[in-house]
């Protein structure tokens, strides 16, 4: 059976991408951020996924005001990278994984959330910047190292899916995932923010406590995150921080108890926060590893029935007799 063994949380800032094909990754300003992400990067190819789920948004390179999709899963071959008003970034075409992808479709809209399902996209840096920080710079003639099921989520164009529906088509991507019979080892991406705000009186605001705040609950108490209205998002991390939503999609993917992998937040790249965290699910046998008490007792109550068992029947016969 496939399996999301982690679930990963990237800013997609464009600049980043732009810095990774002018060559400035060396500089100081961009040192600063790419060092951030050395160790996901030997993570990630220590974990060698089969597959990556990569939730995103599309920045009106795919859509536009005319079609708006709340939630767009491609299921095609392949993604090319999307002309974003310089030309499409010099990076590989995405290669996708139909059959899952079609799998995930099915699951999910017959579990009641109604996917939009794309056969043919582009995708732009929403989606390729987060590759390149985890799986590193890869030469546009070359290949990623695994094919890759994009997930775009509306957050541009108001109203944006909640928090908490978000979380929900996580649990129900799992299931998914679960369900299908070959053994992969799929990792998902929640991608996006964290605070920033990019036009208006409020332009580059950014809210490190608040980013903070988020990644501590994401890691360890997520349903304190569903709750959070869009209002809030807007208040405390800027217009465009309302992408944030997408990482409760990563999050309900994994399991309630996740073991946090790392971390890094820097300010700012560009005019925005960077935020990521990388949080693994426990191996199923770790899990009951980690429960000793609990199997302990259940069997020592089991070694322990027999007797159990006697003195009830002794109550019965005494309260007869
Ligand atoms: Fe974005």
């Amino acid at each position: 059976m496939a399996r999301i063994v982690a679930g990963i949380g990237s800013s997609h800032v464009p600049a980043i991408g732009a810095a990774i094909d002018n060559n400035k990754t060396e500089e100081p300003y961009w040192k600063r951020v790419f060092s951030g992400f050395e160790k996901s990067q030997a993570w990630m190819r220590e974990t060698k996924p089969d597959v990556a789920i990569i939730v995103y948004n599309d920045h009106a390179s795919a859509f536009s005001v005319d079609l708006i999709p709340t939630f767009a899963l491609g299921c095609a071959a392949e993604f090319p990278p999307a002309d974003e008003g310089w030309g499409p970034r010099p990076v590989p075409v995405v290669q996708g994984h139909p059959t899952l992808a079609s799998h995930i479709a099915q699951s999910v809209i017959l579990d009641e959330f109604d996917l939009t399902i794309c056969n043919k996209m582009e995708v732009d840096h929403g989606m390729t910047v987060p590759m390149n920080l985890l799986f590193g710079k890869v030469d546009k003639n070359s290949h990623w190292p695994c094919p890759v099921i994009p997930l775009a989520v509306n957050v541009v164009m108001y109203p944006p899916p909640t928090g908490h529906r978000c979380f929900m088509l996580g649990r129900a991507i799992r299931k998914a995932v679960e369900s299908y019979p070959e053994d992969l080892k799929v990792v998902i991406f929640g991608t996006g923010g964290l605070s920033h705000q990019i036009s208006g009186p409020r332009a580059g605001l950014i809210n490190s406590k608040w980013d903070k705040a988020f990644l501590d609950n994401l890691s360890k108490d997520p349903q304190k995150l569903v709750k959070i209205p869009h209002v809030d998002y807007m208040r405390e991390a800027g217009a465009e921080g309302i992408e944030m939503v997408m990482w409760l999609i990563m999050r309900g993917a994994l399991d309630d108890k996740v073991d946090e992998v790392y971390r890094f937040y820097t300010v700012p790249a560009s005019n925005t926060a960077v935020g990521h965290i990388i949080l693994a699910n426990r191996p199923r046998a770790a899990h009951r590893r980690t429960a000793p008490g609990v199997h302990k007792r259940s069997a020592a109550r089991k070694a322990k029935a027999p007797a159990r068992r006697a003195a009830a029947r002794a109550k019965v016969h005494s309260v007869r007799s």
